[in-house]
């Protein structure tokens, strides 16, 4: 087990996870700015890993947050890391993929989203990376679009969804995404590009 302090959270992870990324703050500090104005209710962590971004971005406030992550070592590190920081009342974390995790009826003011970006051809260049943490199929944006998908599914109105992404390029493939989605309810406002990634602003 190897510890590190995150958006002055600490944070437990080990060889079955993603190593936390600290750039990832970015995301975290982002959120919790988006919450001071969001409309009322829960938040929600699709691809929480470790749960890091997602505690990070909730810490300050006392909203609920709802985790979703596929890999069950992440679920028991992700529910030790609220308890470690006192969280724990506030967090839910639902085992499955975000693809079927929700209810049709559930919305939120903030989604944030982590999804794997990585092509599944370039995979092999993390080696100490687990594969399904990263592998983000042929374009490496598979689960990103879908993570648009949820977003315009179940933001509240005015919602935002905060997603992250690999590079630039990425960030113009899945805006041009989801400006060509039908709904018409989902923009893209803003985003930041940082040396190891991309954030991406959606509102609902
Ligand atoms: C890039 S990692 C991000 C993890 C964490 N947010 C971090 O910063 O370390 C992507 C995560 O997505 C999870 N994942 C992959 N496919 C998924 C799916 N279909 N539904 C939910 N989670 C998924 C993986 O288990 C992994 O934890």
């Amino acid at each position: 087990m190897q510890q590190l302090t995150f958006c002055g959270l600490e944070i437990s992870f080990d060889h079955r996870v993603l190593e936390p990324r600290p750039w990832t703050e970015a995301q975290s500090e982002w959120a919790a700015e988006l919450l001071v104005d969001a409309p009322p209710g829960p938040v929600l962590e699709l691809c929480a890993g470790v749960g890091h971004i997602g505690l990070g971005a909730v810490c300050e406030s006392d909203r609920n947050l709802i985790m979703v992550d596929i890999n069950p070592a992440a679920r028991v590190l992700a529910l030790e890391n609220a308890a470690l920081n006192g969280l724990d009342s506030q967090v839910e974390f639902r085992l499955n993929q975000m693809e079927t995790a929700l209810d049709a009826d559930e919305r939120f003011s903030l989604i944030v989203a982590d999804p794997p970006w990585v092509r599944s051809a370039d995979t092999s260049l993390f080696p100490e990376d687990p594969v399904r943490a990263i592998d983000g199929g042929d374009d490496g944006l598979d689960l990103a679009r879908t993570c648009v998908d949820l977003f315009d599914l179940h933001l509240s109105p005015g919602g935002s969804g905060l997603l992250q992404i690999g590079t630039l390029a990425q960030a113009e493939a899945i805006t041009a995404y989801a400006a060509d989605r039908r709904s018409g309810s989902l923009s893209v406002v803003d985003s930041r590009a940082y040396e190891r990634g991309v954030l991406i602003l959606f509102v609902h």
